[in-house]
């Protein structure tokens, strides 16, 4: 196999229409030529969560517009393309068939490789594309979609160690910040507000501490935030700046603690592996929170494992991570054909058992 090989990805398994184009020689650092990103939001604005019918539709009018913008920001065509990566799910039905459908046409016309890759696979890999790690590392993902502790063996095997059984941490961000009245997307505005709030000010839950394992669950908080907001609401007739702030400190707190508390217990059973390079990654929206990110750190800096933390725009769903993906199965020789599938439910470790809870964008991983 070529030592320096050329791929394209594709994405759309959710809101956001997103093309890459990724060139890696071995031995060398992974080089992202092109990763160009059309994020749905504001199409879904008014309906307080993602509709699968407007996100298939606006998929299938960008994907081939983002195609040829990341082909022209890398200055190169598809014949210059080794192979052509995309995500064959998990994620809605309709962004996933659109993605793979634009691929298949693209892989027959220019009669290149076609490789279908798992959306999870592309986020839990990230961290070898960013920062070269080697398998086996500890990877927390976690977004408004997805949460769950993973352990990377090899670019083809997962062990899911635990994940949540309902909301996933962002989801409750989102909600959270709508019932105290922040602007969306929640996350970073609780982030914000919280700085001049006061952590202790409400003694929210830290769910599933009191059990072992690393499963985890964030609705319980999201309803403890709530009955907190009503309580002031019926005290003093509305909320005050200075209870929004403490209200999101203390919602914050106690997500950074169950986060804290399951990754020092799945880095546990990670070590047990006795990596030579023992290291966590961390991937998704929620991982740009700082002080989460600060208390992942310390535990890592704790126990003397490195940790790593991609940039911002290659923790949220983009392509560059589907390509790297499809990279790491060229090189193992694993490509598809035409009959390649879109699947909506994908669990990227199988022997794992399913996981109850979905999050907001319906992805069942
Ligand atoms: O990975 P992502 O872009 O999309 C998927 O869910 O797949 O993650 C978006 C989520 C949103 O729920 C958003 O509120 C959350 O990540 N998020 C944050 C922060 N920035 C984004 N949550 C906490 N703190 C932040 N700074
Ligand atoms: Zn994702």
């Amino acid at each position: 196999m070529a030592k320096t090989l050329t791929i394209l990805g594709i994405e759309s398994s959710c809101d956001d229409t997103a093309a890459a184009v990724v060139r890696h020689t071995d031995g060398q650092s992974p080089e992202i030529l092109s990763n160009e990103v059309f994020g749905q939001t504001d199409l879904h604005a008014d309906f307080g969560g993602v509709v699968p019918e407007i996100a298939a539709r606006a998929h299938a009018e960008k994907l081939d517009v983002m195609v040829e913008a990341a082909l022209a920001t890398s200055t190169l065509s598809l014949a210059d393309i080794d192979a052509i990566a995309v995500t064959a799910g998990p994620g809605l039905i309709g962004g996933v068939m659109s993605g793979v459908m634009c691929a298949k046409g693209l892989a027959a016309g220019a009669g290149k490789p076609l490789i279908g890759v798992n959306h999870l696979a592309g986020h839990a890999l990230t961290p070898r594309l960013t920062d070269q790690l080697e398998f086996p590392y500890l990877m927390l993902l976690v977004s408004g979609g997805h949460c769950q502790f993973l352990i990377a063996h090899s670019a083809t095997k997962f062990q899911r160690l635990g994940g949540t059984i309902d909301d996933a941490p962002g989801e409750a961000f989102d909600k959270v910040a709508k019932l105290i009245g922040l602007p969306q997307p929640g996350g970073p505005s609780i982030e914000h507000a919280a700085k001049s709030g006061d952590a202790k000010s409400h003694k929210l839950p830290r769910p599933m501490l009191d059990r072992d394992g690393c499963d985890m669950s964030f609705s319980g908080l999201k309803t403890a935030a709530l009955r907190a907001r009503d309580a002031l609401v019926t005290a003093q007739g509305g909320l005050h700046p200075q209870d929004q702030a403490n209200l999101s400190a203390s919602f914050q707190a106690a997500v950074t603690d169950v986060l804290a508390e399951k990754t020092r217990r799945a880095l546990a059973l990670y070590l047990e592996l006795e990596p030579k390079a023992p290291a966590i990654a961390v991937a998704g929206g929620v991982a740009a929170n700082q002080t989460i990110r600060a208390s992942l750190q310390a535990l890592a800096t704790d126990h003397g494992v490195r940790f790593t933390a991609p940039p911002l725009k290659l923790c949220t769903d983009n392509a560059a991570m589907i390509a790297w993906a499809g990279m790491e199965r060229f090189r193992l020789g694993l490509i598809d054909d035409l009959t390649l599938a879109a699947r909506p439910r994908w669990p990227l470790d199988t022997a794992a058992p399913a996981m109850l809870g979905s999050g907001k964008k319906g992805a069942k991983a």
